[in-house]
């Protein structure tokens, strides 16, 4: 029996940097949410071997794919077992979504089930930290923050409910180069447990002044037009920000007023993906079709 795993998109509500660190990764505190939009893995079991396939054509198939990475990682540590990949791609690519960092996730769970493995949540995790700064955080998902590199995480036990859309602009981001343009600032005020608490009061004014990532400036001097955009949303009345190390832009939406409204607002060849905060979605809780995402 083949099985379904979901790789759901992430957004960072928070994301600070703490500093450069000396093995050349950044320091960091962000608080980071799973999203009702994924991509969609088929796992069948094969008597050995590694076949990866995809619906998207531009992906690297190869070893350098974060899939086939995390398939070896396991086939390196337990012999004798086989799989057939099938992604299918909805997460667009170097938009801050996470994309490939939660198919990689969506492996290391899906073959954990598929080949009876035992792993625990602390074993995949330690695993997840071997093929990316973000992918342990999707080994857990819902709502929680990441500290050190992207590795250390801290689940919070909350379920917020938000409807978010998603503003993808027509260019991607690579995050090692809006990490290095990342330039010391002075740290803001605002903490994570403050954004916290005001989504948890659904404090429309406190969420506005809560909303904060590092990243932002180092993107908007790569891509000024995003700053525009932001700048326009803002004047709206939107809560935007951008999500990790871009491309994209989210605006949480606090009333369905708000979603109409925001309609009008988006950017001739922005794609504006509408959907929800999720917990981790599994085969159980979601089923097999996809999930209900407005695009
Ligand atoms: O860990 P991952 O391979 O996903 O990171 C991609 C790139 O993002 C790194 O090569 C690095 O340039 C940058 N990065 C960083 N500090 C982090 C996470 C990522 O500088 N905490």
């Amino acid at each position: 029996m083949p099985l379904i795993e979901w790789a759901q998109a992430k957004i960072n509500l928070s994301l600070r940097i703490l500093g450069r660190r000396a093995d050349g990764y950044h320091q960091l505190e962000t608080l980071m949410q799973t999203l009702r939009f994924a991509d969609r893995l088929i796992l069948e079991e094969r008597p050995s071997g590694i076949e990866l396939c995809c619906d998207d054509v531009r992906l690297s198939l190869g070893p350098d794919n974060l899939v086939h990475q995390a398939a070896s990682l396991l086939t390196a540590a337990f012999p004798g077992h086989g799989v057939r990949i099938s992604l299918q791609k909805r997460i667009p690519w170097q938009a801050g979504l996470g994309g490939g960092s939660s198919d990689a996730a969506a492996t290391l769970r899906g073959l954990n089930r598929l080949w009876r493995l035992g792993l625990s949540l602390t074993q995949l995790i330690g695993l997840a930290a071997q093929l990316g700064s973000d992918v342990p955080f999707f080994v857990v998902g819902g709502l929680a923050v990441a500290r050190g590199r992207g590795e250390q995480i801290i689940p919070l036990n909350v379920h917020l409910d938000f409807a978010v859309a998603l503003l993808v602009p027509p260019f991607g981001l690579a995050t090692a180069d809006v990490y290095r343009a990342w330039r010391p600032v002075d740290q803001p005020t605002v903490i994570w447990s403050t954004l916290q608490q005001a989504l948890a009061d659904r404090d429309q004014r406190q969420i506005l002044n809560s909303l904060h990532n590092d990243l932002e400036q180092p993107a908007f001097a790569l891509r000024p037009e995003l700053a525009t955009v932001k700048h326009n949303l803002v004047l709206g009345g939107f809560p935007v920000l951008l999500s990790g190390s871009g491309s994209c832009l989210f605006v949480l939406l606090l009333t369905d007023a708000d979603a109409r409204r925001l309609h009008d607002l988006v950017p001739a060849g922005y794609q504006l993906i509408t959907t929800r905060f999720s917990p981790l979605l599994t085969e159980m809780s979601a089923g097999e079709d996809w999930p209900d995402t407005e695009i």
